[in-house]
């Protein structure tokens, strides 16, 4: 089989690996790729958000599948695109329709879902600029930080924790007047939950699912989980503290009422559900809701399948999921990400990139990478995840820091801390 992989970063490198290793797999295509997915397969020169130029390259490269990456295209309703025009239908592509998306693409639409369905996740309430002058007092009801949330996609900006409650009333005023443009049309306000995060990802059909790896995500900049928010600088998989207990009571009060709700609404759900958890003591909640794997998480979760991953996702095209093997590595996974410095703020692109040929028992996934002639350059904040593994936590945490050192570029920078909270296991 041809697949067409869309997206660019480490997420989608991972993605390609696996396929790539796939029995089932012929070629694999990915649009636009990076240097990392140009050495697996052949990198399309294509934006996943303009579906005609997708819908021509699969017919062009007899495509028989496409993964979207990212959750932009699924929230803009490519697989609506899909399934409406005749040339293309019967290829499957794997990731949900625009009702589903919903989950991710609006946080009214997912914190109603949970509430409907009694889905653990803190209280809240949403608001527009007619109900403007409730804000206060629900802000009354609960105690600081306030947590505000923009309602649609804002590029990761969208989520603010704030501990004055005059300044969390003129955030809400400023995002409904604009500041993150159409997405702040609605806010969410909600009461902060203070816990431990936890990444879990289900694969669904639209009627039964299977249950991926767990992980955890290191989302500061900063050793000891300080400064600014990143996309991600560091996962770990297997998570500790997500023994059978815990992930039961995922299990029984979160994916399978999520499941279930889905279809008591009549969305079918086809493709990834990543759960943004956090553990309130020993009890989980729904932080928000993912339409597609996450970034660094992908980096440590794919590499602990066993399976045929292809064969996987046959079964949610097929809607046959409850017949296929998912077989996983117990060994602990872990990824560190090298970034341009200066990232998440400003940053340069274009640092030449040297030393990934020296480096052993990893696997390097290219997160912000192109090809400039034959030499590889950075061009993006996150630029490479270091993976590696072993039979602790240690283990393969010393197997990602052995390698950083033999790569460089200018500037780089990385956490040297990935795991600190966990070092035990
Ligand atoms: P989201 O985009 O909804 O995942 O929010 C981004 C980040 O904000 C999350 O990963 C959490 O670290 C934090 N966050 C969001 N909602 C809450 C909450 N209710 N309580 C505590 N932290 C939160
Ligand atoms: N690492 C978090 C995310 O992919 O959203």
């Amino acid at each position: 089989m041809n697949i067409l992989v869309l997206g660019s970063g480490g997420r989608e490198h991972s993605i390609v690996w696996k396929l790539s290793r796939s029995r089932k797999v012929n070629r694999v295509y990915t649009g636009p790729g990076n240097a990392g997915t140009a050495a697996l397969g052949i990198n399309l020169p294509l934006d996943p958000g303009d579906f005609e130029a997708v819908k021509k390259a699969v017919i062009d490269n007899a495509i028989n599948m496409v993964i979207v990456g990212p959750e932009a295209p699924l929230v803009d309703g490519i697989h609506d695109f899909f399934t409406a025009d005749e040339s293309i239908r019967h290829i499957p592509l794997i990731g949900p329709d625009r009702s589903a998306a919903r989950l991710e693409g609006s946080k009214d639409f997912a914190k109603s879902f949970l509430t409907r369905h009694n889905i653990p996740t803190a209280a809240f309430k949403s608001f527009d600029i007619s109900t403007l002058a409730e804000v206060p007092g629900f802000l009354q009801t609960l105690t600081p930080p306030y947590v505000i949330k923009a309602d649609g996609l804002a590029a990761g900006k969208g989520v603010l924790i704030i501990d004055d409650v005059l300044t969390a009333e003129q955030e809400v005023r400023e995002i409904l007047n604009g500041k993150f443009g159409k997405a702040g049309n609605k806010v969410v306000v909600e009461q902060f939950l203070k816990g431990v995060e936890l990444s879990v990802f289900i694969v669904s059909d639209g009627n039964t699912y299977k249950l991926l790896p767990e992980a955890k995500d290191y989302k500061r900049i900063g050793r000891g989980d300080t400064g600014l928010n990143t996309g991600g600088m560091g996962a770990v998989s297997p998570v500790p503290f997500a023994d059978r207990t815990f992930m039961n009571k995922v299990i029984t009060s979160i994916i399978e009422p999520t499941v279930k709700g889905l279809k008591d609404d009549g969305i079918v759900y086809k493709g990834f559900i990543f759960f943004g958890l956090i553990n309130v003591d020993g009890n989980p909640y729904v932080i928000e809701y993912n339409a597609r794997l996450g970034d660094p998480e992908s980096e440590v979760i794919l590499p602990r399948i066993k399976s045929d991953f292809l064969d996987l996702l046959e079964g949610i095209a097929q809607g046959n999921l409850e017949e296929k093997e998912l077989e996983t590595d117990e060994r602990f996974f872990t990824t560190v990400m090298i970034a341009s410095g200066g990232y998440p703020g400003h940053y340069e692109k274009g640092m030449k990139i040297s030393g990934l040929d020296e480096t052993k028992d990893c696997v390097i996934f290219h997160a912000g990478t192109k090809l400039t002639g034959d030499q590889v350059v950075t061009s993006g904040g996150r630029v490479l995840a270091v993976t590696s593994w072993g039979n602790t936590m240690q283990e393969a945490l010393e197997g990602s820091y052995r390698n950083i050192p033999l790569i460089s570029f200018d500037n780089m920078y990385f956490r040297e801390d990935i795991g600190f909270d966990l070092k035990n296991y």
